[in-house]
């Protein structure tokens, strides 16, 4: 029996897996614990479920008990994965299960922004809509258009299964492809990133891209908020660069109140919530602690982001 430290309450059954096969160190606030809280946690442990708002760093990853993190995310950006892999520890994290949820919600923003859902609801909630106009809160369309993924992975190519439905003609931009990228900026009604965050990525969407834009396009972001330079956004919006974003991640997250960006024009923002689907995040814990308890028995964990811990034997 190991101990593991688990930094937050999961939906569905997946904890009681865990329980039945380990001691479970549960943190019970909704609110992430503080990093010298993680740091307690782990220093007893042989086991650690994170979650994406956990910096597991060196420091973290060197407990002495230290065996396996699990991330509860498909992202790994909050784990030192060089430390991890040069420690020997394994990271696992929840890709597929959450693709699908994630994709749904990259075409809600999209209809959301170009079809100002949320402007018109707070329109209709504060008593400003008068009457009905030929011309009152036109939008665009998002049948027909013209899309580009950045970052055909998993998520990105479900976006674009979704976007044949509604007769799109959608273009990629793989990661590093600053050609196609650039391609996809000058001619896409609509911008969706799905890539992952890393040294590559932080910043890539900055004044030049969103300046390569249609003046009548979106940007959408469901991957992470550092990918996009908010500063530069907030003027595409306010100078009408761009005809409107659509977030579901900022840096940092909250965006604290009276961050620039929240003063922009055309902006919809949501609070991380991709994979927030019942569905998907049950599945998530459930992979979340398949592949802890295999990291934790030596075993290949079934999603792991750096299998060559197990070549260095
Ligand atoms: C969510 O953002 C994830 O990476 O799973
Ligand atoms: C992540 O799951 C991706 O590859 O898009």
């Amino acid at each position: 029996m190991a101990r593991c430290f688990v930094t937050r309450e999961l939906p569905g059954p997946a904890l009681e897996r865990l329980r039945a096969a380990h001691e479970v160190d549960l943190w019970e606030d909704s609110s992430p614990p503080p990093h010298e809280a993680l740091l307690a946690g782990v220093a007893g442990a042989e086991g650690l479920l994170a979650m994406l708002t956990d910096s597991v760093d060196d420091e973290l990853l060197a407990a002495p008990r230290l065996l396996a993190v699990s991330n509860y995310a498909v992202g790994t950006d909050n784990v030192d994965l060089a430390a991890a892999t040069r420690r020997g520890i394994p990271i696992g994290n929840t890709p597929d299960v959450l693709t699908d949820a994630t994709a749904d919600l990259a075409v809600a923003l999209m209809l959301a922004v170009a079809r100002r859902i949320p402007e018109g609801e707070r329109l209709v909630r504060e008593g400003g809509w008068r009457t009905w106009t030929p011309t009152f809160m036109l939008g665009r369309d998002l049948h027909g258009a013209r899309v580009g993924i950045v970052g055909p992975g998993r998520i990105g190519r479900a976006v674009a299964r979704r976007l044949q439905g509604f007769g799109c003609a959608v273009d990629e931009a793989g990661r590093g492809d600053r050609g196609a990228l650039h391609r996809v900026l000058a001619e896409s009604d609509f911008v969706s990133l799905h890539l992952p965050l890393n040294a590559q990525t932080r910043g890539l969407i900055g004044e030049d891209e969103l300046r390569r834009m249609r003046p009548t396009a979106f940007l959408i972001n469901t991957a992470r908020g550092p990918i996009v330079d908010q500063r530069a956004l907030a003027r595409a919006l306010a100078d009408g660069w761009i005809a409107g974003a659509a977030l579901d991640v900022t840096d940092p997250e909250p965006l604290p109140a009276g961050d620039p960006l929240l003063e922009a024009p055309n902006l919809v923002v949501v609070p991380h919530v991709g994979s927030a689907t019942h569905a998907a995040r049950e599945a998530m814990a459930q992979r979340a602690v398949d592949n802890l308890l295999a990291g934790l028995a030596g075993e290949p964990m079934p999603s792991c982001v750096n299998p060559e811990v197990y070549g260095s034997g």
